[in-house]
Order: C-alpha cells, then sequence, then structure tokens
C-alpha cells in the first residue's frame, strides 16, 4: 500500500478537516472500512461503487482535467460485477458520464449501471456537510440505479432531506451551475466594493442592506479578498471551457468577468501594500492565515499564498502564520517564512495583513499586537476585525471595499 494509504488505514488524515480524523478512527476500530491500493475480490462483490477522484484544471488551459476519473472507471470497469452500480461524483464537464459510461461498458463487457450523484461539501464543514445535506442530487439512465441509491441515502432522505432524481446532464451541471453562481455573487459584491472605493461607500454595510432581501439573501455576499481553493476558481474555468467546446461560450462568457473581479481584490492587496511599505526591500510583512479559507490547510489557488508569493517578488519579506496550514505551505513554497506563534509572526512587522479569516485573528487583542509590531497598520482582507477597537489601539486600519477614516 502508498504511504498514504498506510497513514488512513491507522486513522491518520493527510489533510486538515474538523472532526474527519474522529470519524475515520471511529469507523476504522468498527471494521468498517479497508484501504486498498489495488483492486480485487472485494470490488467484484461490491453493489455500490463511488468515484471521486479529483479534476483539477488542466496544465496550460482552462479545462477540467477528466483524466483521473476516465482512469479510475477504467480501471474499476475490468473488476465490477453486472449488477453493481457506479456513482461518479467528481465535478465532471457536462457530457463527460455518457462518455465514461460507454468506455466502462466496452471494458467490462456487459452495459454497466452509471448514475451521476454530485455532492456540494464545503472544505471546513465536509462532514457535516456530507451527513445533514441540504440536498441530494442523482441522475441515472436506469430504475436499479436509482433505487440503489435511494437505498443507500435513506438515512439521510428519511429525515426530509430533498432528494432529487434527475437526468444525468443536469446532474453533471447542477454541481458547475451551483459553484458558478455561488462565485458570481461573491465577484458581484466585490465589484460593488471597487465601486465603493472610489464613491465613499461602504461594501460590509451594502452587502447588509441588500441582503435582508430575502430574493438575494446574505451569504455569500462577503467582502475580501475574493475565493479560491479547488473548486470555485477552477470549476467556472472549466465551466466556460465547456460551453465554449458545446459551441455556447458566450451563455457563460460573464464568468470571465466574475473570475477577473476575483482576482483584481489580490492586485488591489499589493497596491494598498506598497502603498503603505513605500521602500518595499526587506519591509517586514505578516501574514495572517494563508489557506484559501478557515478551519482548512488547502493553499491551492489561495488568495492569501498568491499575495505573499507577489510580495516576496517585490522584495519584502513576508513571514506567515495560520493555525493549521503551515506544514503544507512548508512542502509548497520555501520562499515565505513561517512561524507557529503569532505574537512572534507579528513581531516588529512594518505592515499586517488578514488573508484568511480564522476566529483566532478576530479574537487578537490588537493592544497586545500593537505591542510588538513595528508599525501599526493592518489591511484586513476579509472584513472581519473591529475596526474601531484596532484605531483605538493605535492602528490604521485599511480594508476592501470600504471607506474607513483613520485618524
Ligand atoms: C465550494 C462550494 O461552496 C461547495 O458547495 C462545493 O462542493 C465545493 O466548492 P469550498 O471551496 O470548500 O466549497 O469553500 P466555500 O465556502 O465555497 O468558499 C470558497 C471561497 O470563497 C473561499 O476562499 C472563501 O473565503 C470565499 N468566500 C466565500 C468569500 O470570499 N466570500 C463569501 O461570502 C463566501
Amino acid at each position: 500500500m502508498t504511504k498514504k494509504l498506510n497513514a488512513l488505514a491507522s486513522g491518520i488524515l493527510p489533510f486538515h478537516e474538523p472532526g474527519l480524523d474522529k470519524a475515520l478512527q471511529e469507523v476504522i476500530a468498527q471494521g468498517n472500512i479497508q484501504f486498498a491500493s489495488q483492486h480485487d475480490q472485494r470490488t467484484t462483490e461490491a453493489d455500490l461503487h463511488f468515484i471521486c477522484v479529483g479534476t483539477p484544471q488542466r496544465a496550460g488551459s482552462e479545462a477540467a482535467d477528466t483524466t483521473y476519473v476516465f482512469s479510475a472507471a477504467k480501471e474499476l470497469a475490468k473488476w465490477i460485477s453486472k449488477d453493481a452500480v457506479v456513482a461518479g461524483k467528481s465535478t465532471v464537464p457536462v457530457g463527460t458520464a455518457l462518455a465514461l459510461q460507454q468506455q466502462m461498458s466496452k471494458v467490462a463487457g456487459f452495459e454497466v449501471n452509471l448514475a451521476w450523484n454530485p455532492e456540494f461539501l464545503r472544505e471546513g464543514t465536509a462532514l457535516e456537510d456530507s451527513l445533514n445535506p441540504d440536498r441530494i442530487v442523482i441522475g441515472t439512465w436506469n430504475e436499479h440505479s436509482a433505487q440503489v441509491l435511494r437505498d443507500v441515502y435513506k438515512s439521510i432522505t428519511d429525515t426530509g432531506t430533498p432528494f432529487l432524481e434527475l437526468d444525468v446532464p443536469t446532474a453533471e451541471l447542477v454541481k458547475v451551475s451551483a459553484n458558478a453562481f455561488l462565485a458570481t455573487k461573491i465577484s458581484f459584491i466585490n465589484a460593488m466594493a471597487e465601486i465603493a472605493e472610489v464613491s465613499g461607500a461602504d461594501a460590509v454595510a451594502l452587502a447588509k442592506a441588500i441582503g435582508y432581501d430575502e430574493r438575494i439573501g446574505n451569504k455569500f455576499l462577503r467582502t475580501g479578498i475574493g475565493f479560491g481553493g479547488g473548486c470555485l476558481p477552477k470549476d467556472i474555468r472549466g465551466f466556460m471551457a465547456r460551453a465554449e467546446e458545446l459551441g455556447v461560450g458566450s451563455a457563460v462568457e460573464f464568468l470571465k468577468d466574475v473570475d477577473a473581479i476575483n482576482l483584481r481584490r489580490r492586485d488591489r492587496v499589493v497596491e494598498l501594500a506598497k502603498a503603505e511599505l513605500g521602500d518595499i526591500a526587506n519591509k517586514k510583512v505578516t501574514m495572517l492565515g494563508i489557506s484559501f479559507k478557515p478551519d482548512s490547510d488547502d493553499l491551492r489557488d489561495s488568495p492569501a499564498l498568491e499575495i505573499s508569493q507577489r510580495l516576496v517578488a517585490l522584495g519584502a519579506r513576508v513571514v506567515v502564520h495560520d493555525p493549521v496550514a503551515l506544514d503544507a505551505l512548508k512542502t509548497r513554497d520555501a520562499s515565505l517564512e513561517t512561524e507557529a506563534d503569532v505574537f512572534e509572526a507579528l513581531r516588529d512587522a512594518d505592515l499586517v495583513i488578514l488573508g484568511t479569516e480564522w476566529r483566532d485573528y478576530k479574537e487578537l487583542d490588537p493592544k497586545q499586537v500593537a505591542d510588538v509590531v513595528k508599525v501599526k497598520t493592518v489591511i484586513d482582507g476579509r472584513n472581519v476585525l473591529d475596526v474601531a477597537k484596532w484605531q483605538a489601539a493605535g492602528f490604521k486600519v485599511l480594508a476592501l471595499g470600504r471607506n474607513i477614516v483613520n485618524g
């Protein structure tokens, strides 16, 4: 077995996800989970298979890379039984399931029961989202596949969770369109932040005011350095690429702007930092939080990571603190210094940037921070700090989309 599988078999996760290690250890102790790197008789005996491999952005292209899904499906097809159902969970370009079904059937020598069953979990709350989802979506080509999936989710749907039985292309599309909508919502409020910055308005107050309209809702309207992670950025790009292939690229062309607005927020922080630091060479910047969101150590497309790297390229010395992501950072980018003690990270800083809204940072006492930094300036990249409190401790507070008057 590979190193990763060995670790998993002893209850050790390769990433940080609250509660998941405990849940894994419980199922190991109950004897309800096994790990293997090769298929064997156990595969043939199984009634249901989930394909959960990643579909990252293809190198040198905007499109999704589906090679892992196809290779997992091909291997599985050599072992599955005729009645077994295969449920794809990976986020794929619409039309992928049909191609997979044909490929698998060819390898297996019979019509494989493929279904699509997208998942909507968020990192940081993955376990809770999986056990108490707001909906379960399946797309199937036959009643047998639908019945197997109804049975497997029964304990969840019995509690009233909506169970949507759709056609396969719609099921594939649900995931990417949901992510495209969420990304659009965030970029909408970040576009308003750009307007606010030149008009003296406050995008945080604006989000609150429009969010009371139930048709708009207040979720996913947090303005700041924007979205990152392994899903939203690559999913909107992959969606555009797929729409282009289908000859309807113009239908989702607006996602280009969604992407561009999102990336411009990173530029804005770099500009603010440059303006504050003046001669940037060898100035110390403390980055509070490096993961793309709190409760995760995922650095994929992290806005805080890109901003840090750009500041280093400009000559700054960036020292990163993060409650869980420092090990992940060390293996990924050695040009960034790491410090596990937050006050040591802040010591003698010329500028503090809040990059990820970990609770630890919201709860920091600005007076204690004021005692250790060299220059009392903070850029709140997530709009979570109590501005009045930080100003009272002597800080100049800069934020995105806000008109903060510093004394
Ligand atoms: C997302 C989807 O929410 C989830 O349904 C899907 O299954 C996978 O992709 P995830 O990437 O884990 O989940 O995180 P999410 O909570 O969506 O946040 C994505 C990014 O948007 C983060 O960088 C977050 O900081 C940012 N964000 C979120 C904002 O900038 N503003 C907001 O209001 C909300």
